[in-house]
């Protein structure tokens, strides 16, 4: 039995198993598309003693944790938003001598505030609540 007889045995066309086969297909054009949108009930604590946050004890050092990049900027405030680009979901960077966070795959910037500074992205990223307790960080919604 070849894939034709398969799948009119199974009542199929091939249109349709190839609808099936993309229902679960990213959409592209980035609108309402989850990985563009920020993680939501974000609530977690980084504890600044520990090696692996060292990066956000001096200004300009950045991590990425929970889908988010957390970073200290050059004036020393602590900040938060969601990694992935409003655009089509691509890892953001944090360019801490520009002030910005930067999507190497079509070039948007955002700053940061969250606010899109360059195009192709047209929506702010979702930015989250920093609160700095001692050593302790706390980053929620
Ligand atoms: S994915 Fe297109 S600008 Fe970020």
């Amino acid at each position: 039995m070849d894939r034709k007889e398969f799948l009119n045995s199974m009542g199929m066309s091939a249109a349709a198993f190839a609808l099936i086969n993309c229902m679960g297909c990213k959409k592209s054009d980035g609108s309402n598309d989850a990985d563009t949108t920020g993680p939501t009930g974000i609530d977690f604590t980084l504890d600044l003693s520990l090696a692996t946050n060292a990066a956000l004890l001096n200004n300009g050092g950045s991590l990425a944790i929970n889908g988010l990049i957390v970073a200290r900027t050059m004036t020393g405030n602590y900040i938060a938003v969601q990694r992935s680009c409003t655009h089509e979901s691509y890892t953001l960077s944090y360019q801490s001598a520009n002030s910005r966070f930067y999507c190497a795959n079509h070039g948007s910037t955002f700053a940061e505030s969250g606010a899109v500074t360059n195009g192709p992205a047209t929506r702010s990223l979702t930015a989250y609540h920093t609160q700095l307790t001692g050593t302790s960080l706390r980053i929620y919604s």
